[in-house]
């Protein structure tokens, strides 16, 4: 059988987190990671130890040089994802991104181009649409099961960023683009919200905060060198992105939308939530039990998703949670291997929400709805 040969490039949270998805999926014998790429190479040789990878490179152009590899994952910070893409794409590899796509709509578009040319499959890493209950969901919504869909409303919050001591690079546009707690988190919400109603963010009014104005980068704690490639001395570094981001949203065919994000909020870590109403029934999913879709009808108690239709017991009785992130990328390698139907975000899916992030960012410095 014919073995897609993966690489990865940058080899951080994600890019560890993708790598143990891709060992996992190695079992089923049609992929096999021949190769990674981080600029660290102690953390390059210790990964390739421990994860019995083959090849290491400390720089990505290197590896797509001389490794023999169909398809690429890269789990750069989001300045880079625009450059990286592009040449995985110009060397004819099919690429899945980490989210956002890039930092810029030009750049996203580029993208979308240039894999269409080369004829290269593209997906983004929304992570939250592949739990199998989700998908389930969606497929109740389309066959009309909650009726007319008025309204999508959520939020999704954590704290890690709530003091004035947590630093990363994503505080700073420079590394993560113009914004931070919307193009990060609130790009899965987007991504959800769209998904599961089948209609894209059609317009948008935002307001964006920054509480933390000022954060003390500590030489410690996390920095910019991931990105930088230097630590600089303890510093305080001005914060020119939002800690929160307070959407009201329109989609195409109607369906009005409210989104809380915040990565400011004490207690919160790692919360997404997502409700839809309905004209005949309304669903609530979130993170917190990932496996669940609480369902509410007018005069009548609560139920689960289990109650409807038919395959969906198997989903709720599953012991182990489900791993959302092999699935989307076991789905994306079977896409090209086996022409399975794809349930990923494409890089046209990554385009769109780049244009919606920057619809916010237009509705907040003039204050006024903007069309997508
Ligand atoms: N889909 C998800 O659920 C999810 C979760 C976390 C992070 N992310 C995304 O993943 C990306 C990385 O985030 P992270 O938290 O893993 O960051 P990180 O700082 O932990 O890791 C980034 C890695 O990229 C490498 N790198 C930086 N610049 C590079 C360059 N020019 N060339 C090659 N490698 C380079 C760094 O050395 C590091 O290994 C971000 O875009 C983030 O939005 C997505």
């Amino acid at each position: 059988m014919k073995k897609l040969r993966i690489g990865i490039i940058g080899i951080g949270r994600i890019g560890l987190a993708q790598l143990e998805a891709v060992k996992a999926i190695e079992r089923a014998g049609y992929a096999e990671l021949v190769a990674i790429s981080t600029r660290d190479e102690a953390k390059a040789r210790s990964v390739c130890t421990q994860f019995h990878v083959p090849a290491y490179f400390t720089d990505y152009r290197a590896m797509l040089a001389e490794a023999d590899l169909d398809l690429v994952h890269n789990c750069t910070p989001n300045v880079v994802h625009y450059e990286i893409n592009r040449d995985i794409l110009a060397s004819g590899r099919h690429v899945l991104s980490e989210k956002p796509l890039t930092v810029d709509s030009t750049q996203s578009g580029e993208l979308v181009a240039l894999a269409q040319e080369r004829h290269l499959k593209t997906a983004v890493n929304f992570v939250y649409r592949h739990y199998p209950v989700v998908q389930q969901l969606r497929k109740l919504i389309a066959a009309g099961w909650f009726g007319e869909i008025y309204a999508v409303h959520g939020s999704y919050l954590q704290d890690w960023l709530a003091l004035e001591d947590d630093y990363d690079w994503r505080v700073e546009s420079r590394y993560c683009g113009p914004s931070r707690a919307f193009a990060d988190i609130g790009s899965h919400w987007i991504d959800m919200a769209q998904f599961l109603l089948g209609q894209n963010v059609s317009g948008l009014i935002a307001d964006f905060a920054t509480f933390i104005p000022t954060r003390v980068k500590s030489t410690s704690g996390p920095d910019s060198s991931a990105i930088s490639g230097s630590s600089a001395a303890s510093s305080s570094v001005e914060v020119d992105t939002e800690d929160y981001a307070g959407l009201l949203l329109e989609f195409e065919r109607g369906a009005r939308g409210g989104l809380v994000v915040s990565q400011v909020s004490a207690g919160q870590k790692s919360g997404l939530s997502i409700e839809v109403d309905g004209s005949k029934a309304s669903a609530r999913w979130s993170r917190g039990q990932p496996n669940l879709v609480l369902i509410g009808r007018r005069g009548e108690p609560e139920q689960t998703l289990q109650g409807v239709g038919t395959n969906d017991a198997a989903y709720l009785s599953a012991s182990q949670p489900v791993s959302a992130q092999k699935a989307l990328i076991d789905n994306f390698y079977r896409s090209i291997l086996f022409g399975e139907t794809p349930a990923y975000a494409d890089f046209e899916q990554g385009h769109r929400i780049v244009r919606v992030v920057e619809a916010a960012l237009e509705s907040q410095r003039r204050r006024a709805w903007v069309t997508v």
